[in-house]
């Protein structure tokens, strides 16, 4: 059991799954949430989320057990002064985040370190309104947190090496899988190759070329196959640096370079089709389709995460899907070689 002590603010979609993840890792994180009737909401989901993960071997303590390991308080200033580590989980608007920041280094230890999951906003715009920026970087989980391993680790240029170290140890300890950018960037890294991939599939079916259906066919059927095992990098290698420097050459003139959403999709919002929760976006879906589309993402994702449990129970080093770590021999030799 961590004696280190978490409060998370916001108890939202992330917040609840985050405090579901670090529960499991054996911390006991206290939630602070504005809202009477989130909170309740939060309650019930993290007790639903417990027994699920029980039920699915991701952790030996019963669903209840778990579930009492969070703890909820009403306000920040409750909950604030004896944390360690404060991780910041309200909505993505600057405004909010600026105020709730302004408030956690107030009210935490001096020698808690403070960090935020925003998905988009740089950790330097949310740090200037912070009187000790230093202690304070993004940490991005991903969601859901208590089934994806994955946390990006986003320091500003002031954020203390120290504390760094202290937050990527934390993560690492919770059993995640903390990547850490060199320096901060929009959309982080997960985002900008999604959102990459993204902007070229919308731009192929506004050419005409293929349905949403057919590319989704290309992804799950092709090279998204290799995604898990061999990433991208590892995939290039596996294909020739030669035959890929060919191809970049032929392609990236062709590729689409869109600077903003583009004209379908902005269609497709304005109509009110936002996907599965309104039966309509790219596709349409009927009830029982959603059903089994959701049904079948969670199977997979359990399926994974059972896999980087049986890894930490071994003691091995997580591996998680991929088989090159990215903390492996030739990554570290590389590092020294001067070359990442
Ligand atoms: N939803 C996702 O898929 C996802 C994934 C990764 C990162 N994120 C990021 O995580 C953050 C939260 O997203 P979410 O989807 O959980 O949002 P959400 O709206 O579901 O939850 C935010 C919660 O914060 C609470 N809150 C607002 N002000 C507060 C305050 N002063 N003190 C305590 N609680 C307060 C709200 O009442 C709400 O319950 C955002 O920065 C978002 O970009 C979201």
């Amino acid at each position: 059991m961590s004696t280190v002590s978490v409060v998370i603010l916001g108890a939202g979609t992330m917040g609840t799954n985050i405090a579901l993840d670090l529960a499991r890792a054996g911390y006991r994180p206290q939630v602070a949430e504005v809202d009477a009737e989130q909170r309740n909401r939060s309650r019930e989901y993290a007790r639903a989320g417990a027994r699920f993960m029980h039920s699915n071997g991701l952790t030996d303590v019963n669903g209840e057990k778990l579930a009492e390991r969070v703890t909820y308080a009403e306000s920040p200033e409750q909950a604030l002064p004896t944390a360690e580590w404060v991780i910041e989980v309200v909505p993505e608007d600057l405004a909010v985040k600026h105020r709730v920041l302004a408030e956690a280094e107030k009210l935490a230890p001096p020698t808690a370190v403070i960090s935020s999951n925003t998905s988009s906003i740089l950790p330097s715009k949310l740090a200037a309104a912070m009187q000790h920026p230093e202690r304070f970087l993004a940490t991005h989980f991903w969601n859901p947190a208590h089934l994806l391993p994955l946390v990006e680790v986003v320091p500003h240029a002031g954020t203390k090496q120290e504390v760094i170290d202290r937050v990527v140890k934390l993560l690492a300890d919770a059993g995640k899988h903390p990547i850490l950018l060199k320096r901060e960037i929009a959309g982080f890294l997960g985002n900008r190759l999604a959102f990459a991939l993204q902007r070229e599939a919308m731009d192929l079916v506004a050419q005409g070329v293929a349905t949403p259906e057919d590319i989704d066919a290309v992804a799950a059927l092709g090279f998204g196959r290799r995604m898990p095992i061999s990433g991208i990098f590892g995939t290039a290698d596996l294909g020739g640096l030669d035959v890929y420097r060919a191809i970049c050459d032929e392609l990236f003139p062709e590729l689409c370079s869109d600077r903003a959403a583009p004209a379908k999709l902005r269609e497709l919002v304005e109509q009110g089709k936002l996907g599965v929760k309104s039966g309509a976006g790219w596709r349409i879906y009927s009830t029982a389709e959603i059903e089994k589309l959701q049904q079948a993402l969670s199977e997979e994702l359990v399926r994974h995460a059972q896999r980087d449990q049986a890894d930490q129970t071994r003691g091995a080093a997580a591996q998680h899907t991929m088989i090159l770590d990215s903390r492996n021999d030739a990554s570290l030799r590389r590092m020294k070689q001067g070359q990442g």
